[in-house]
């Protein structure tokens, strides 16, 4: 992903409180809130925070994580998300971000589970010797797996036809069950929160849909 960002942005990031940098800090935030009532979503390469920022101020009971690798990326989401919060006049206590890799998902989250994990539009990796990086590739789905409670969810989303194929196959072949699968999510009857991405994308071709579970 392409973005315009200047050091004072994540200056600005970093000292803002939603963005949690450690693990400890993290678990310190869930210790808080979470209750045995209260849900954990996490969005996976949240991008620019608009699909984040929707889940969130809709179901401001449960907590809603964003992890993003790129941290330039996740300036721009912060301001994003402050500036709808100043235009709505309110502030969401309980959306966080952080930057990490998905594959220290573990690590970060402890004894922590969670019940959704949300991958939308990730990268596709197109070449083959990228395979690993996908976000469906079996190491990131291994990692899923020990995090997500028993009836916990994963709901993919893409525009890239190959990405949802070689998705399919790697999540029946890793034993995850499908619970959902949509070919054109626009034209179901579903509801749907939509990511920049999608909002760009979704002009040129359908969206495809997996929801997955362990
Ligand atoms: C194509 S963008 C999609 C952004 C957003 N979800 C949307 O739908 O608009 C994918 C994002 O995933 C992030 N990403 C890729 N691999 C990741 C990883 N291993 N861990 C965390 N984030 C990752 C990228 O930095 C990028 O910002």
């Amino acid at each position: 992903m392409r973005a315009r960002y200047n050091k004072v942005d994540i200056d600005t990031l970093k000292e803002n409180k939603r963005f949690l940098n450690s693990k400890e800090a993290l678990q310190e935030v869930l210790k808080k809130k979470i209750n045995n009532n209260t849900k954990l979503y996490i969005e996976i390469g949240m991008g620019k925070g608009d699909f984040l920022f929707n889940k969130a101020k809709n179901d401001k009971d449960n907590i809603y994580i964003g992890i993003e690798l790129c941290l330039p990326v996740l300036a721009l989401a912060i301001k994003k998300i402050s500036r709808y919060e100043e235009n709505e006049n309110i502030y969401l206590d309980n959306l966080y971000v952080m930057s990490f890799d998905a594959l220290e998902i573990c690590d970060y989250l402890g004894n922590f589970k969670v019940d959704t994990i949300y991958l939308n539009f990730s990268d596709p990796w197109p070449k083959k010797r990228h395979e690993k990086r996908r976000l469906t590739n079996e190491k990131f789905l291994e990692k899923y797996k020990q995090v997500m409670k028993d009836n916990a969810k994963i709901e993919f989303k893409t525009d890239n036809r190959e990405l949802f194929e070689y998705s399919l196959v790697s999540i029946q072949n890793f034993g995850f069950k499908f619970l959902e699968v949509y070919l054109d999510l626009h034209k179901a009857d579903v509801e749907n929160v939509v990511t920049e991405y999608e909002e760009k994308f979704s002009k040129y071709g359908p969206i495809y849909k997996l929801v997955v579970t362990k």
